[in-house]
């Protein structure tokens, strides 16, 4: 398998490291070609780097670790590409202000999820994943000790399911669904309660999270 990562920023190239660690071949690709050649050079022989569309074509899984508008971008520009792949989407729905501070930039009943989602063409296998933890906690929360640390994903589709599983192990992390892409909002921030945000900073055990889905599916 391989799976190829759009955006060598702070999620993607966290990613690219722990997935080649966890031994999956990844193919990487940026807007400046050369960012994603320095880090396939720092990564070894499992990644390499290509242009964005020939990185989407040759892969079978995607995640589109760039923001919101790019996703919707390249979505239109090589939907083409994506019918019967996994598209996954690590997006969150927010902005910075001139004052650095946070905004949301879709409204409170709509997540980014839904809207990736929605304008997939028909073949593709959609998963929101890779979305809950601040850069820094993904990078230094892999194969935590004694118990991994969880992340959530948020699928209507088995094959995307099976997918993203594989890769959050490979990652160094668990799996657990929140549910399908109607509750994508709520590992997405601002505003979703399973983020690490909305669980105070948090990195949960598979217990633990469990406990959260659980406790916030009953108070629904
Ligand atoms: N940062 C976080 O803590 C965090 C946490 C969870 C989820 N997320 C989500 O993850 C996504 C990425 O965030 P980030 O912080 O990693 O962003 P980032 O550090 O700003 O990196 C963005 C990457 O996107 C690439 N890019 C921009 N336009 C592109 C295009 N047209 N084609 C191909 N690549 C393009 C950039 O390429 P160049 O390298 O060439 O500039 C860069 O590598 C966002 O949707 C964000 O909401 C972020």
């Amino acid at each position: 398998m391989t799976t190829a990562i759009i955006g060598v920023g702070n999620i993607g190239s966290t990613l690219a490291r722990h997935l080649t660690s966890g031994n999956e071949a990844v193919v990487v690709a940026a807007q400046d070609e050369s960012h994603a050649e320095a880090l396939a050079q720092e990564l070894g022989p499992l990644a390499r780097a290509a242009s964005v569309e020939k990185a989407i074509a040759v892969a079978d899984a995607i995640v589109f670790a760039v923001w919101f508008d790019t996703i919707r971008e390249l979505v239109a520009e090589y939907g083409r590409l994506l019918e019967d792949v996994v598209v996954v989407d690590p997006s969150n729905p927010l902005g910075f202000g001139a004052d650095g501070q946070v905004f949301r930039t879709l409204p409170d009943d709509q997540s980014a999820g839904s809207v990736v989602a929605s304008v997939l063409p028909a073949g593709a296998h959609y998963v929101k994943a890779f979305s809950t933890l601040a850069a820094d906690a993904l990078a230094s929360g892999a194969n935590r000790e004694p118990r991994r640390a969880v992340l959530f994903y948020a699928t209507d589709d088995d094959e995307a399911a099976a997918t993203v599983e594989r890769l959050i192990r490979a990652a160094g992390f668990d799996p657990l669904k929140a549910g399908g892409v109607a509750a994508a909002g709520r590992i997405e921030a601002p505003g979703g309660d399973l983020h690490q945000f909305g669980l105070n900073g948090a990195l949960l055990d598979l217990d633990q999270a469990r406990a959260a889905v659980a406790s916030t599916e009953a108070r629904a």
